[in-house]
């Protein structure tokens, strides 16, 4: 387990860089990230690389035993780069070319910038294949921020156009496939599928989804030539990306698969403001959403069941959400605690010190731009002295006994048509997780056609695509003994977008014992409401924004509409199937509903749990220890024995280590708990 730091020599005096280095080993610091912004600096004008500069920064670090990681520094391709080939610039939708001065301006499908790409990056690792003290490598800097996925330039038209031509046998099979008779959409050739720039109405959602998949494909292409170039050099280097938090645009899957190492870039007080629906309490201002973060967290470790990273840390107030709060005290040893109890073998913080020049001279760092300390500094001194003393087996495997099932494709096809402008496929997604996570129950985030045998239950919140595999995979786990609760929107449409001949849940019929008769959605404000009744227990509980009326064949009913014209019909049904069950819901669920089928399931399943956990807390196993961690500023008691980090005591943005299993764990709130939340 290491705690790590983001570090731009280039932006200091060299003087300084042993002080720098010096401090970061004292601090118990063992990997800088660095150069993922160099190509101005490093190529000053074509063809004179320098590398002096950062040879004598990556030897200043190692002298004071610090590990580096590189990054290739195509994020930036610098002026003169981008005046002698403007060709290389992404395309906002309309066509205008990205211009010069900020990041990320090129285009993944330039002929001319993959050139470039290949040549910095080979000069790059062929030049540090045999210095020792660099580890790894970070393949550019987060694919897709800005926006930056989805090009529209003529070089994508023309990729767009071959990239089709490869998937259809001809272009009467696209037509047929899209359904382009609507609206006299019918297409001569693939040549004449243009990319889904401005038009007076929507765009057709099958070409909305091919250009979703198209745009994310050229990005994961983009990264392999990297990744070959790396590894060509020396392959005992990992290679690895840095992602997103709740980013929709890029398929983190098919990235990581040419990968050694997943990260990721995690910034808990900025999501709950730019990413999450819902106004954010003071405490989430002060320390984020451990959902919200712990979901990216499950998310990029499954992945590749590698262990994952967060490459970037949020180290204090940052600069570009809407408003930029100081976080709590201790919040940036709570996020490195909370990565780590999340699987997490390493932490970076972003940055080391905070800048005086350019676009970020409003975020924090770990120290100040003076040299001297900053609030995370102190918390990153605490949180690597802590993880320094935790053995292999007390940070050995998160072992999560629920899948929880996720697909770019549904997401992105859902996008395409929400068909209410508050339905997210992510915050639907994130309504279950958090009901597992109320419950202290660790989730692996997976792929639907991740092999299902190892779990005791699967959580599918809306295979809108799922085809008949998919449905024949889930049967066979459900026959097995497997517990299933399957959500709204699922079974919905085949590949290219269009509606299944038959009615909803598709494929997944014959499965759940039910169909769909008709689906409704609604403003956000408005509440409606089930019964719901499962012979022990019968209450009315919420939902909200969509809604549909099942038609039971062999499923029983569990919770039926109590409002208006939807009254008596069936929203969620159960259907037992060989030696295990399936439920399905219609609605999305408010916050009880979803616990209640959660808690059901988890108790068939016989998953380990905690009670209800209160607000803003969360527990974790992971190896040997169950990790408490506190996102409020109330304080609570932990029950169990010594604490292996941090005390049983909670205070507020607080986190402590027990050995206590799960079952066993009790955390209750303070009596005299300060309540600010
Ligand atoms: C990340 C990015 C960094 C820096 C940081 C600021 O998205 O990778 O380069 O901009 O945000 O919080």
């Amino acid at each position: 387990m290491t705690i790590g730091v983001c570090y731009f020599p280039e932006h200091w005096p060299r003087e300084r860089w042993a002080t720098d280095a010096a401090q970061m080993a004292a601090a118990g610091i063992d990997v800088v990230r660095l150069a993922e912004f160099s190509w101005a600096v490093l190529e000053p004008e074509r063809g004179a690389l320098d590398f002096e500069w950062l040879d004598e920064a990556v030897a200043t670090l190692a002298e004071a035993g610090l590990d580096v990681v590189l990054c290739t520094p195509t994020a930036t391709p610098p002026k003169w780069l981008v005046d002698e080939r403007p060709e290389i610039r992404q395309a906002a939708p309309d066509g205008t070319p990205r211009a010069f001065g900020s990041r990320r301006h090129y285009c993944f499908n330039s002929p001319a910038y993959r050139e470039e790409t290949r040549r910095v990056v080979s000069r790059m690792a062929d030049h540090y294949a045999d210095q020792p003290s660099v580890v790894g490598w970070q393949t550019d800097n987060e694919f897709g921020v800005h926006e930056t996925i989805r090009c529209y330039c003529d070089d994508c038209a023309d990729a767009f156009s071959a990239w089709l031509r490869d998937r259809y046998d001809s272009v009467d099979h696209l037509n047929e496939a899209w359904g382009t008779t609507f609206w006299s959409q019918r297409y001569p050739s693939f040549e004449a599928v243009d990319p889904p720039r401005p038009t007076p109405a929507e765009h057709h959602p099958s070409l909305r989804l091919e250009y979703a998949r198209f745009a994310s494909e050229s990005a994961v292409d983009y990264n392999r030539l990297h990744v070959e170039l790396l590894r060509e050099a020396n392959d005992e280097w990992f290679v690895a990306h840095n992602f997103m938090g709740d980013f929709e645009p890029l398929d983190a899957h098919a990235v990581s698969d040419d990968l050694d190492l997943v990260t990721w870039d995690s910034y808990p007080t900025g999501f709950v403001q730019d990413r999450r629906r819902g106004t954010p309490t003071m405490d989430e201002l002060r320390a984020g959403d451990p959902d919200q973060v712990g979901l990216n967290h499950d998310l990029y470790r499954g992945t590749n069941d590698a262990p994952f990273w967060v490459m970037e840390q949020q180290p204090g107030d940052v600069n570009w959400p809407p408003t930029c709060p100081q976080p709590g005290e201790g919040a940036m040893r709570l996020w490195a605690h909370h990565a780590v109890a999340h699987g997490a073998a390493s932490v970076l913080y972003f940055r080391w010190r905070r800048c005086r020049q350019g676009q970020e001279q409003y975020h924090a760092g770990l120290r100040k731009q003076d040299g001297s300390p900053d609030r995370g500094y102190t918390d990153a001194v605490r949180a690597a002295a802590e993880l320094a003393d935790l053995s292999e087996d007390d940070l050995s495997h998160v072992d999560a006994p629920v899948a929880l099932l996720h697909d770019y494709d549904d997401w992105w096809a859902l996008s395409a048509q929400p068909h209410a402008p508050s339905f997210s496929y992510w915050e639907h997604l994130r309504t279950y997780y958090r009901a597992l996570r109320e419950r202290g129950v660790q989730v692996d985030v997976v792929h639907p056609e991740t092999a299902l045998d190892g779990y005791d239950a699967v959580v599918a919140p809306s295979l809108h695509l799922a085809d008949e595999e998919v449905a024949d995979d889930l049967t066979a786990f459900v026959e097995g003994g497997g517990e299933l609760l399957v959500g709204a929107r699922s079974g919905v449409k085949d590949p290219y977008n269009q509606l299944h001949a038959t009615l909803a849940p598709g494929p997944l019929a014959s499965l759940t014992g039910l169909r769909v008769d008709q689906h409704e959605s609604f403003p956000e404000r408005v509440e409606r409401a089930v019964t719901f009744a499962d012979g022990t227990d019968e209450r009315t509980l919420s939902w909200r924004v969509w809604g549909e009326w099942l038609d039971l064949a062999a499923a029983v009913p569990l919770a039926t509409h109590s409002d208006d014209l939807a009254e008596g019909k069936p929203a969620v049904a159960r259907n037992d199937v060989g030696a295990g069950t399936v439920v399905y819901c219609g609605v999305w669920p408010g916050a009880d509903l979803a616990a209640t089928l959660v808690d059901r399931v988890l108790a068939r399943a016989g998953v380990a749990t905690t009670r209800r956990l209160p607000a803003g807390v969360r527990v974790n196993r992971r190896g040997d220890l169950t990790w408490v961690t506190n996102f409020s500023s109330r304080s609570h008691r932990v029950s169990g024995g010594e604490a292996v980090v941090g005390r049983r005591t909670l205070g507020a943005f607080d986190a402590c280590a027990v050995r206590t299993p799960l079952g066993e764990l009790e955390v209750e709130v303070e009596a005299d708990g300060d309540e600010r939340a």
